[in-house]
């Protein structure tokens, strides 16, 4: 069934109960593809689905109108969750217009090599749709050139396409029930942020700004994942805010892979440390806790600590696949070292701090080497650094 966000706007989009691999970001609770339909005299439809779950949207439309008499599409971003079905929905809809960002009119035309009836949009262009009004903000990279935002005045609607989205399917639609329900909500939040929003942060910082200055005031927000915010706006704007600042927490993360348990017991040693010194500190093997989780964990970390053993002169896959996705994230306001146990040439070290340095993260070690098994006197020195980095990283200013 549709479900009123507010009078005659409706959520009409497709709950993913399966999906547990989104562009190789680990989705464990599934994930909704928001759609949305306002009934006004221009009958519109904001966004469509992924391929595949056009049956769903189409049934949910159909219980509060015609498919057939929708007006308008507006389109808020070209990526194939939400514009999969919507070649099917154009052509079974045959809208009068398509609306979307100038890169967004250039998306779909590549996209769909077809030649609908676009209209480009772009920040502050109004459009009436009878007694309701929407008006347009651009907001390229966010998460594609093309995205952006959509506001429906009268009744201060923020559709905000993949910002303030999280991967998570669930029966609720709003957020009412948080913290309590869904569970882990803020944690999938978060995760969606730090997977597919960290590079952006200074765009979302301006954003905000933007927001501010134009004086735009919510009393909901719908994105295009997860649930749709009615009671914790405030809550998702600080946390928001804070991320796209790169404010940290007192938290550090020890993460690691090894070959014969020698880079593991320093992995060990460095996490006793920081326990010492009384921050909050994680332990993650990288063929344990998959990337897109410990990103997740790493958003307010103030300092990570990477160990690979040395592996034919070089690092363990795993520690390279990690740096490959870290890098692209563009993390900052962070500290930053590496360790681990070699054998005889020992480069891993070395070229894990390159790397670091390369991201321009601050490096807290020039790297922690230890050659073959570690014995207690080097344990209790590798213990000693944990707390020494929390120290000078963590806890001082
Ligand atoms: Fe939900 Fe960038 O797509």
């Amino acid at each position: 069934m549709a479900v009123e966000l507010v009078p005659g706007v409706y959520w009409v989009g497709a709950i993913d109960w399966k999906m547990r691999d989104f562009h190789g970001y680990r989705t464990e609770a599934g994930s909704t593809y928001n759609a949305y339909l306002i009934v006004d005299d221009k009958i519109t439809l904001i966004d469509t689905v992924r391929e595949g779950f056009i049956p769903e949207m189409m049934t949910r439309i159909s219980d509060i109108v015609d498919p057939g008499k929708i007006t308008y599409i507006i389109s808020n971003h070209v990526e194939m969750d939400h514009s999969g079905s919507l070649a099917e929905t154009v052509h079974r809809v045959k809208p009068e217009k398509v609306f979307c960002s100038p890169q967004g009119k250039a998306g779909l035309s590549r996209h769909f090599k077809e030649d609908w009836p676009f209209v480009e949009v772009k920040t502050g262009t109004e459009l009436s749709l009878g007694r309701y009004n929407v008006t347009f903000l651009e907001t390229p990279m966010l998460h594609w050139p093309d995205s952006m935002m959509t506001y429906l005045k009268e009744e201060q609607v923020l559709f905000s396409s993949d910002g303030f989205g999280a991967h998570l399917a669930s029966s609720e639609r709003f957020d009412d029930n948080l913290p309590n329900y869904p569970a882990n909500y803020r944690y999938e939040l978060m995760k969606y942020y730090a997977n597919i929003l960290m590079p952006m942060g200074t765009l979302i910082s301006k954003l905000l700004k933007q927001v501010n200055d134009m004086g735009l005031q919510f009393k909901v927000i719908a994105p295009d994942h997860g649930l749709i915010y009615r009671k914790n706006i405030p809550m998702v704007l600080e946390a928001y805010r804070k991320w796209a600042a790169g404010e940290v927490e007192p938290k550090a993360l020890v993460i690691y892979d090894t070959m014969w348990h020698s880079t593991e017991m320093m992995a060990g040693a460095l996490v006793q440390g920081l326990m010492d010194a009384g921050v909050e500190a994680q332990l993650h093997h990288l063929r344990h806790t998959h990337y897109s989780d410990i990103v997740a964990e790493l958003l307010e970390a103030g300092l990570f600590l990477l160990g690979s053993p040395t592996l034919n002169n070089g690092i363990f896959p795993s520690v390279g696949q990690f740096l490959t996705y870290l890098k692209g994230l563009k993390p900052k306001n962070k500290a930053a070292a590496a360790f681990g146990s070699f054998g005889w040439s020992g480069q891993a070290a070395g070229i894990i701090t390159e790397e670091l340095k390369a991201m321009g993260l601050t490096i807290a070690h020039e790297g922690y080497r230890l050659k073959y098994i570690p014995d207690p006197a080097e344990m209790n020195e590798v213990r000693a650094l944990g707390a020494k980095l929390a120290q000078e990283h963590l806890l001082k200013g």
